[in-house]
């Protein structure tokens, strides 16, 4: 690609739901921009020089072009590039000049845990605090997944939706995807305050559609 820019996903953290395409292109990479999590667990035996993601994002998204000049710039993003993720901030910038390579979602792969189709579901994020008003969604939506973070978590939910109806509703929550301590079960509202809290977690939630 024009830029040297390619934003991988990297899928939801075990390494053998990467894909073969996502593999190649760290593999031959120059330099590699990750989170410390993604760099350690996708570029062991790699070449190409390292860079971590701590803090120094915008300098790093302003510095992009000049560090991609007459090389390979890898960037890692977990589950898929362009949901909720890096690959969106780099294609407002640089479109179709960089390249994006996709990966499996924490989202889809959270759908085979708890066995069902994912079609009709809207998803909506919470991380890293995204001001969404959480009762307009419940009040508006039957299929909804949110993807949560440390801070904005069952906790919060369970304070935002503090008085509102929820009848007929069920909820799966679903921590660290694909890793050792991956946990995925349905709880009740009741649980939200009292759920082991985990860094890596989405909700998913169903409304029942009673055909009167
Ligand atoms: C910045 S978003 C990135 C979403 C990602 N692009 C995707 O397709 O899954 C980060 C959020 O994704 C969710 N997430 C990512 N990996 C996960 C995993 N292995 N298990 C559970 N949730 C995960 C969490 O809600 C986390 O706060």
């Amino acid at each position: 690609m024009a830029k040297g820019i390619t934003v991988v996903g990297c899928g939801p953290g075990a390494q053998d739901l990467i894909t073969l395409r996502g593999r190649k292109a760290i593999d031959g990479a120059n330099l590699i921009i990750g989170s410390p999590r993604l760099l350690a667990d996708f570029t062991e035996g790699c070449r190409g020089e390292k860079l971590s993601i701590e803090g120094n994002y915008r300098e790093i998204m302003g510095s992009l072009e000049e560090r991609a000049q007459g090389k390979k710039v890898v960037i890692l993003a977990s589950g898929d590039p362009m949901l909720h993720s890096f690959g969106v901030v780099v294609a407002k910038r640089f479109g179709r000049e960089a390249e994006y390579i996709p990966g499996v979602s924490s989202v889809q792969y959270a759908f085979t845990k708890i066995a069902r189709g994912w079609d009709g579901y809207r998803i909506f994020s919470l991380h890293g605090g995204t001001g969404l008003d959480v009762k307009k969604v419940f009040r508006e939506n039957d299929r909804i997944v949110i993807l949560l973070d440390p801070k904005y978590n069952l906790k919060y939910l369970r304070q935002e939706l503090d008085g509102e109806s929820l009848t007929g509703f069920t909820f799966y929550i679903a921590s660290n995807l694909s890793l050792e301590d991956e946990d995925c079960i349905e709880l009740g509202f009741e649980e939200f305050g009292t759920y082991k809290e985990e860094s890596l977690s989405i909700l998913i939630v169903r409304k029942e559609i009673v055909h009167g």
